[in-house]
């Protein structure tokens, strides 16, 4: 693995810079009785001191979710004009701004395998002129839920059992068979797209409905689409098995390597559009995280390029210190009423303040590249200069400027006023398995069908819970009858 080393030797010194020349010895009394090896240490040693206690603090939390990743920096550059249905400023044409980029796996730990069968993440944190805009996407179009409150305890089925401390097939198979709406991502998750061959070789997907607002204040509902130029690969179940124990850090190897030979992946980024008439017409929500938008309805319109040319030169200070957001939105691009997608608005900024401080936003990596000027003041780690000199009040001696009141949010937001309820979207078994049965009859091709039937078979056979293979098999038997058929002789149970 290429290295790059410091050209110029640097003095070695303490944490405040004074130079010291024994970084393996330590201070302690000579005496004639323990010459060889004894302690008689100093707490005058500071040099040592300063190095345990600093080494002692080196972990912080590890992201709940996506703890393994890895990633680079690039540029987004916007390729075509979309004036006409958004207003951010670096979607106007020949427009290049910088980005960071993080690829992860969801469920395992921060030294877990790239090759897991697992959905991938794919963050983007744009730094444009009006702020950084952060898209917070899966290498999937569609996710296992659509209620929120479900996400905690649906990630806690693949995390470890309270009890053994190990992963467990029949929780994971129980909530899935239990929430029947996550079958659409099931078979994608099994399928294969369920082990990509390395971060270049996948699509991102925004997933969620966001709403592309012009500068007219007329707006849309959109998903964007970021799609690898150097095309979809995967890795076989047995071939991911195999390298999570030969390199289980294949995939951040690859794209280091790939980068420092200047084999710079890309991705064209295009969005799709729906008018709030076709979302009213459109035979799911558009807040319905489980269904894509059929691209023959709702074609692909390129907007940029997404490319990656740069590693970082500190994997700790720029990729994991890198702290993503779906609420990090620019003017233009707004957040739809997904329930999941207002859940993650608040989520992300708050495990933030958990995994990186109050102050998150101002680690280089996160800080945008415009001023930033409000009244947010103090708290650890302040390290850029808390904004000088300027009151920390709505001042009318020292005012900032606002930005001009919106005319978008008065005429494209209605109040509704209603009761509160508890909301729980119901399987629609009509309606949940369109979609599912589509990618099963019409996407995937014959191998792929048998790929996805023996993958699932592989898991779910692990499951040792009768009644729970019997409930997700009656799923698979409301997809299609040949998907059953073959899951059903896979795992020797029918129902
Ligand atoms: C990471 C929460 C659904 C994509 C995370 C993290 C949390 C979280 C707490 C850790 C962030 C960090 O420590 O930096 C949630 C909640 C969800 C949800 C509460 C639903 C209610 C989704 C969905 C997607 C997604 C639907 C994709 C469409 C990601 C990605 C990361 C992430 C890509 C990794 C960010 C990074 O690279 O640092 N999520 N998530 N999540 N989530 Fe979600």
């Amino acid at each position: 693995m290429a290295h790059k080393g410091v050209p110029e030797p640097v003095q070695y010194t303490t944490s405040n810079g004074a130079p010291y020349n024994q970084p393996y010895e330590a201070q302690r009394i000579a005496s004639y009785a323990n010459k060889q090896i004894g302690s008689n240490l100093l707490l005058q040693d500071f040099h040592l001191i300063d190095l345990l206690a600093h080494f002692d603090r080196e972990r912080i939390p590890e992201r709940v979710v996506h703890a393994k990743g890895g990633g680079a920096h690039g540029f987004f550059e916007a390729t075509h004009d979309v004036s006409d249905i958004c207003m951010a400023d670096f979607f106007k044409q020949g427009t290049k701004s910088p980005v960071t980029v993080r690829f992860s796996t969801v469920g395992g730990e921060s030294g877990s395998a790239d090759t897991a069968r697992d959905p991938r993440g794919f963050s983007i944190k744009i730094r444009t002129t009006q702020g950084n805009c952060d898209w917070v996407f899966n290498n999937t179009p569609v996710f296992f839920l659509r209620d929120p409150a479900k996400f905690p305890h649906f990630i806690h089925t693949q995390k470890r059992d309270p009890q053994t401390h190990l992963k467990d097939n029949v929780q994971f198979w129980d909530y899935l068979s239990s929430n029947p709406e996550s079958i659409h991502q099931v078979m994608i998750l099994f399928g294969d797209r369920g082990i990509p061959r390395g971060h270049a070789y996948q699509h991102g997907y925004s997933g969620h409905t966001f709403k592309f607002v012009n500068d007219k204040g007329e707006w849309q509902y959109a998903q964007i689409h970021v799609r690898s130029d150097q095309g979809v690969k995967y890795y076989t179940q047995e071939e991911g098995v195999r390298l999570a124990g030969e390199n289980p850090d294949i995939c951040n190897q690859e794209l280091f390597e790939q980068i420092e030979k200047g084999q710079y992946p890309s991705w064209t980024v295009s969005v799709q559009t729906m008018t709030q008439q076709q979302a009213e017409e459109f035979e799911h929500s558009v807040g319905d995280l489980t269904k894509v938008w059929p691209h023959h309805r709702f074609p692909l319109r390129p907007v940029g390029k997404l490319v990656l040319n740069k590693n970082p030169s500190n994997y700790f200070a720029e990729i994991e210190q890198a702290a993503f957001s779906p609420s990090h939105l620019v003017p233009g691009i707004e957040p739809s009423a997904d329930p999941v997608l207002q859940s993650r608005l608040f989520s992300y900024p708050d495990t933030h303040r958990h995994r990186l401080g109050v102050n998150y936003q101002q680690i280089p990596v996160n800080a945008p590249l415009v001023p930033v000027a409000n009244f947010q003041r103090d708290g650890f780690m302040t390290v850029n200069g808390n904004q000088g000199s300027r009151p920390n009040y709505m001042s009318s001696i020292q005012p900032l400027t606002y930005k001009a009141p919106s005319t978008v949010s008065a005429s494209h937001e209605k109040l509704v006023a209603s009761q509160i309820e508890n909301f729980l979207s119901k399987f629609d078994e009509d309606l949940d398995t369109r979609q599912p049965r589509a990618l099963w009859e019409k996407v995937l091709d014959e191998g792929a069908r048998e790929r996805l039937v023996k993958n699932i078979s592989g898991h779910l056979g692990g499951c040792q819970d009768k009644e729970i293979i019997k409930r997700q098999l009656a799923i698979f038997k409301a997809v299609h009858p040949d998907f059953y058929a073959g899951v059903s002789k896979g795992v020797g149970v029918t129902i």
